[in-house]
C-alpha cells in the first residue's frame, strides 16, 4: 500500500467511487453518472494538495481526503475504499500514514451512526466521539483526533 497525489489517469477510478451503490451507501447513494462525471473533472483539474491516492499494485483502490469541517471549520478526515478491498486494514494504514503527513494537531470526521465500519476504523486510529447531531435526515456522530505537537 502507498500514497500519492491525484492523476488525471484516475478519471475511471474516481467516476466509480462515486457511481458505486455500496460506497456511496452511507454516502447519499450513487451520485448520477453525468454529475459524476463533471465532479471528477473538477477534482482533476483543481487536484487539491489535501487528496491521497490509496494505492496498491500500482492501482488505485481508495481515497484519503482532508477538508474543511462545514461547523466547525477544523481539518476534516475522510476516506474511502473500492469495495473489493474493505476488510484488509488498507484503510487504517493508509489514514494513519495520510495522518504522519498532515500534521494538524486536531483532526475531526463525521460519520454516519450506522456507518459500523467507519466508526470502528476511528476508534481504531484513536479518535474519540464527542457528539451526535442530525445532517442529510440522518444521525451522525463527530469524532475529533488531537495529537501531540
Ligand atoms: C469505511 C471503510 C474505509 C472501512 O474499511 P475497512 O477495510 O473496514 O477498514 P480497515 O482498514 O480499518 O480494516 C479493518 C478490517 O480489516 C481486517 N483486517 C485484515 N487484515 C488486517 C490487518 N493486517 N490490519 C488491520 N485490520 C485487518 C480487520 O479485521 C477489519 O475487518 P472487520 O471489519 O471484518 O473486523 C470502508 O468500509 C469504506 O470505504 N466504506 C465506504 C465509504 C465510507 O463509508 N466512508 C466513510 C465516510 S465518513
Amino acid at each position: 500500500m502507498k500514497l500519492r497525489k491525484l492523476s488525471d489517469s484516475d478519471f475511471e477510478f474516481l467516476l466509480r467511487l462515486l457511481t458505486d451503490s455500496e460506497v456511496r451507501e452511507y454516502l447519499g447513494g450513487a451520485v448520477p453518472f453525468n454529475e459524476a462525471k463533471k465532479r471528477v473533472s473538477t477534482l482533476l483539474n483543481q487536484k487539491p494538495k489535501s487528496y491521497w491516492v490509496i494505492e496498491v499494485k500500482d492501482s488505485p483502490i481508495g481515497t484519503v481526503v482532508f477538508g474543511e469541517h462545514v461547523d466547525s471549520g477544523e481539518v476534516e478526515l475522510s476516506y474511502q475504499l473500492l469495495p473489493e478491498y474493505v476488510g484488509q486494514g488498507l484503510a487504517f494504514k493508509a489514514v494513519q500514514e495520510a495522518l504522519r503527513n498532515n500534521g494538524s494537531s486536531l483532526v475531526v470526521a463525521e460519520t454516519q451512526v450506522k456507518n459500523f465500519k467507519s466508526r470502528k476504523l476511528l476508534a481504531r486510529l484513536g479518535f474519540k466521539e464527542i457528539k451526535r447531531l442530525e445532517r442529510f435526515g440522518e444521525v451522525q456522530a463527530y469524532y475529533e483526533l488531537r495529537t501531540k505537537q
